[in-house]
């Protein structure tokens, strides 16, 4: 059992706040990635899980029991670097062998106890043929092996990983991301992972929480976070190329219309069947979207002016006019980027630039007029003055 607790934690560096008021609670088992730009905090947090930097206020739980000024020794985590260092002059055996030989008597490990242990860690990391070599005769990706293989051979109960494989080239990264997710579970060892990769976040963990300025922003699943980001930092910060933010304003018209949804848009922001209201969303000057009366009244309690969300996918670029009414907007190619399994296309929406992404079967030029079909159901929109998700 592990279960890690971060309750109001806060840790300044003189007028620094690399960590401002962060809570979070990490299941047993669970794996756990810390994610956001550069200089957020994500290292300060997970060195404070490991006891390496002490909070200034807040306090640091392991399995319910506070260990916020307990040396790292006595917290049973272990931890992988993100500029992890091998000792050049030991073997790859006494590199993995190391944290039990420093504690060999406290353990109570025998030479053979300490030998079974480093060759039993050594298979699970596929890296058992390289126990004679020295450092400099590894790869990165065999070095990083090594570096997990150290951190796992004492059994400790959280495993802590700080960008571990952002030495490692595109591919073996890629290969990596698979293998430690796999291992993570096959050992059921809780894990917090700091990434300031989304696509690794993403793919590797169970749940994320998105920091951004020392503070979290959001705690979630991968799928949370991409649906129903809390704000316009999450939803740009995941996904690539990342949502679509529109400024857009609530109009209000003096009489009601009555419009009937289409099936393609059942049951986003305009609602569904037949629907009456007084408002719509004008967004980018160009895209005129009826609201259902909830959302509008939702709405119009924070304001005029929002920011509609929409992701590149969610966007159909067509050459000939599609027969909806709502939700359609003439356009302009700007750019094409072909990546051979889908084509990111820029296009104009009134005043703004937006991505789309197209099959790459769809033939279009920078300069074609197109037609924009945007999937509404999957529209969300944000505040403009705080940016925070309002539907
Ligand atoms: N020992 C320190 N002394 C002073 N400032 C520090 C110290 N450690 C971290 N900081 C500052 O605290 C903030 C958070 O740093 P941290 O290393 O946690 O960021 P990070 O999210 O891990 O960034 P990166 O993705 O670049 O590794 C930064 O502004 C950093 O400059
Ligand atoms: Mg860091």
């Amino acid at each position: 059992m592990a279960r890690v607790e971060l309750k109001g934690v806060v840790k300044r560096f003189g007028k620094v706040v690399a960590v401002n008021h962060v809570s979070l609670d990490i299941g047993d088992k669970e794996f756990f990635s810390l994610l956001g730009p550069s200089g957020c905090g994500k290292t300060t947090v997970l060195r404070i899980i490991a006891g390496l930097e002490f909070p200034d206020e807040g306090n640091v739980l392991i399995d319910g029991k506070v260990v916020t000024h307990l040396p790292p020794k006595d917290r049973d985590v272990a931890m992988v670097f993100q500029n992890y260092a091998l000792y050049p002059h030991m073997s790859v055996f006494d590199n993995i062998a190391f944290p039990l030989n420093v504690r060999r008597r406290e353990l109570k490990l025998t030479k053979e106890d300490i030998r079974k242990r480093v060759i039993e860690v050594a298979k699970l990391l596929n890296i058992e043929e390289l126990l004679k070599r020295y450092p400099s005769q590894l790869s990165g990706g065999e070095q990083q092996r090594v570096a997990l293989a150290r951190a796992l051979v004492r059994r400790p109960k959280v495993w802590l990983l700080d960008e571990p494989l952002s030495n490692l080239d595109a591919k073996l990264r890629v290969a990596m991301r698979s293998e430690l997710k796999k291992l993570q579970k096959t050992l059921g060892i809780t894990t917090v992972y700091v990434t300031h990769d989304q696509v690794e976040a993403m793919g590797m963990a169970d749940r994320i929480a998105v920091m951004n300025k020392g503070r979290v922003l959001q705690v979630g699943t991968p799928d949370e976070l991409y649906y129903k980001p809390s704000d316009t930092f999450v939803a740009t910060f995941i996904g690539s190329p990342p949502m679509n933010i529109v400024p857009c304003t609530l109009e209000e018209q003096s009489i009601s219309y009555t419009y009937k949804v289409p099936v393609e848009h059942s049951g986003g922001i305009i609602g569904e069947g037949t629907v009456t209201s007084r408002f719509k969303l004008k967004c980018a000057d160009v895209v005129e979207i009826p609201l259902a009366p909830r959302y509008a009244e939702l709405l119009s309690k924070s304001g005029r002016d929002f920011l509609l969300g929409i992701r590149p996918e969610y966007i159909e670029l067509t050459k000939t006019k599609p027969e909806l009414e709502i939700g359609v907007v003439k356009s302009k190619v700007e750019v094409t980027e072909p990546l051979g399994s889908e084509i990111i296309t820029t296009v104009q929406l009134g005043s703004e630039l937006i991505k789309v992404k197209t099959h790459p079967d769809v033939k279009i030029s920078p300069g074609d007029e197109v037609y924009l079909k945007l999937d509404l159901r999957r529209a969300l929109v944000f505040d403009k003055k705080t940016g925070k998700l309002v539907v």
